[in-house]
């Protein structure tokens, strides 16, 4: 969407995989100042790291509009209203996002959806100061997507203030071959949730689309469960390295509140991250299967490549990485940085990278090539 936003994936926070709808104005208040203090391992905090939207999910209005037809935070969870909210978060230097739904109720079927009302809730949130809308797909009477979408969008835009439009509508009518003028970011799959097989299966399906992402507008295959605590650590970095790698939004969704370490550390990866923030915006591919052992690779800027090798089985795995998949030409020289481990190789590589992995683990590596091929001068 030529909005001029989300020229890099979004970074931030939202409550949805971890609260569901028990949220409340107060666990906004303590996520977004967490998102911007947290200092245990990066001494930056996260919101230093890009992580700045703080968004709400579901479940955070009145059931009924009220008589003119505005949407009305819940009394009860967001006395303060939404407007303050908004510039307490604005006051860190964080950016606040809302949830609606393109139908007559949102999922949670607790508060109003905008099918129907669309200007007057894009002007609602705008006035509130609104950052990022995601936009959901229940109870939608069976209307087409890109009927429903667009009204929102339009509305949006009408308003004039820079509104990052996260399109949830879930893959099984492929918005990412019609939603670039739409959204900054469509789903491609359904829900996820804090499993191994359901992370891995969400990486597949949106996969398929790589093709589709660009500055501007990205395939999304839905948020984090990092630190959610139903997958291992390597489970997690695989989650990362992944959704980094396939320039997925990072939209973290844990309690930011109480992270362990180890969480901190993967959400904090700054060479991870700066793999998905990377300006040319190029989602990577799975460029080889050998049964359950993967190697997906993609171009980054200055001539680098991202390469992931992923070992999908219960068992420990030995895994190559050729260049001819990945993209490099033969006999070109590189340097190895491992992603994980923030150390640089001392050995060079020349045609393949083979590496040992864990069951359920990967590792990754940014490749930067010495020489262009065997033709070009020797550095
Ligand atoms: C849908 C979305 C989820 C979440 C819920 C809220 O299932 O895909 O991400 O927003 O609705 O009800």
């Amino acid at each position: 969407l030529a909005n001029g936003l989300g020229m890099t994936p979004p970074m931030g926070w939202n409550t949805w995989n971890h609260f569901y709808c028990d949220i409340n104005e107060t666990i906004i208040r303590e996520s977004g100042t967490n998102i911007l203090m947290w200092d245990a391992l990066v001494s930056t905090g996260l919101a230093k790291l890009g992580y700045r939207y703080v968004n709400i999910d579901d479940c955070w209005a009145e059931h009924d509009r009220d008589s003119t037809g505005y949407m009305v935070p819940k009394r009860l969870t967001f006395p303060s209203g939404i407007k303050a909210l908004a510039d307490y978060v604005h006051g860190k230097g964080l950016k606040l996002g809302i949830y609606s739904d393109a139908g007559h109720q949102t999922c949670s079927q607790t508060m109003p959806g905008s099918l129907g009302h669309e200007q007057k809730d894009a002007e609602t949130f705008a006035s509130w100061g609104i950052d990022y809308l995601k936009y959901d797909n229940c109870n939608n009477d069976d209307l087409k997507p890109m009927k429903r979408y667009p009204e929102m969008t339009r509305a949006l835009m009408r308003t004039g203030r820079p509104i990052f439009v996260s399109l949830c509508e879930w893959g099984d009518m492929h918005p990412a071959l019609w939603a670039d003028k739409l959204g900054n970011s469509w789903r491609t799959t359904f829900d996820i949730n804090d499993s191994w097989e359901s992370m891995v299966s969400r990486a597949d399906q949106n996969e398929v689309y790589a093709e589709h992402a660009r500055p501007g507008g990205w395939n999304d295959p839905d948020m984090l469960e990092v630190g959610n605590g139903g997958m291992s650590n390597d489970e997690y970095i695989v989650h990362f390295s992944l959704w980094a790698a396939s320039k997925a939004p990072l939209i973290i969704g844990c309690d930011v509140r109480s992270m362990t370490k180890e969480t901190l550390a993967i959400l904090g990866n700054e060479e991870v991250i700066a793999v998905n923030q990377d300006p040319l915006g190029v989602q990577a591919k799975k460029v080889r299967m050998y049964g359950d052992s993967e190697v997906w690779a993609g171009p980054l800027s200055g001539y680098r490549t991202v390469v992931i090798l992923l070992n999908r089985s219960p068992e420990f795995r030995t895994i190559t990485a050729q260049w001819d998949d990945i993209g490099l030409p033969p006999n070109t020289v590189v340097e190895v940085r491992d992603l994980w481990k923030h150390a640089t190789l001392e050995k060079r590589f020349a045609n393949e990278l083979t590496v040992d992995v864990h069951h359920h683990a990967c590792k990754m590596f940014q490749l930067t090539p010495l020489t262009l091929s065997e033709e070009e001068p020797k550095v």
